[in-house]
């Protein structure tokens, strides 16, 4: 069969054009070590329960309005259920989960990560307006997800 000069040149081009690309891709995104900065410590899910900090799951006053929140994502709910931190508190959350893919979210603010088993997620946020704030899960992980939420309470 025959392909004309400039069809071959065509070809040939895209098909270079194809692979460089994919070798910037592929070396961007695996090969130099890039992962979310939020999973960056990994931790043993089995034995998440029993190591720390997550053996003592809780708010840990850790300066003037700044509190450590150590939380435990399991199906389906997170440990501690409830916290309350007066106004204007800046709340670093520290999470793992000790069995599937769990989400994190507050909705109304910007908090908003996932929890995946042999990682610890962190996020921080400062709560400038009192309330309750549901702490929920949004990404699908058994039949009681919808049930996966538990509250912060935020007071003047
Ligand atoms: Cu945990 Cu959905």
């Amino acid at each position: 069969m025959h392909i004309h000069k400039y069809e071959k040149i065509w070809l040939w081009s895209g098909a270079v054009c194809l692979t460089i690309f994919l070798l910037i891709v592929g070396v961007s995104a695996f090969a130099m070590g890039n992962q979310p900065p939020s999973h960056m410590e990994t931790i043993d899910p089995e034995k998440a329960a029993v190591t720390a900090p997550f053996d003592k799951p809780g708010l840990n006053k850790i300066g003037d309005k700044e509190y450590e929140a150590v939380m435990l994502a399991q199906a389906f709910t997170y440990t501690p259920s409830k916290m309350k931190v007066p106004l204007g508190s800046t709340v670093h959350f520290k999470v793992t989960s000790t069995d599937v893919v769990h989400g994190f979210e507050i909705p109304s603010t910007n908090v908003n990560m996932m929890i995946t088993p042999g990682y610890v997620s962190e996020i921080t946020h400062t709560f400038d307006k009192p309330g309750k704030y549901l702490i929920l899960c949004n990404e699908y992980c058994g039949a009681g997800h919808q049930l996966m939420a538990v509250t912060l309470e935020v007071t003047l």
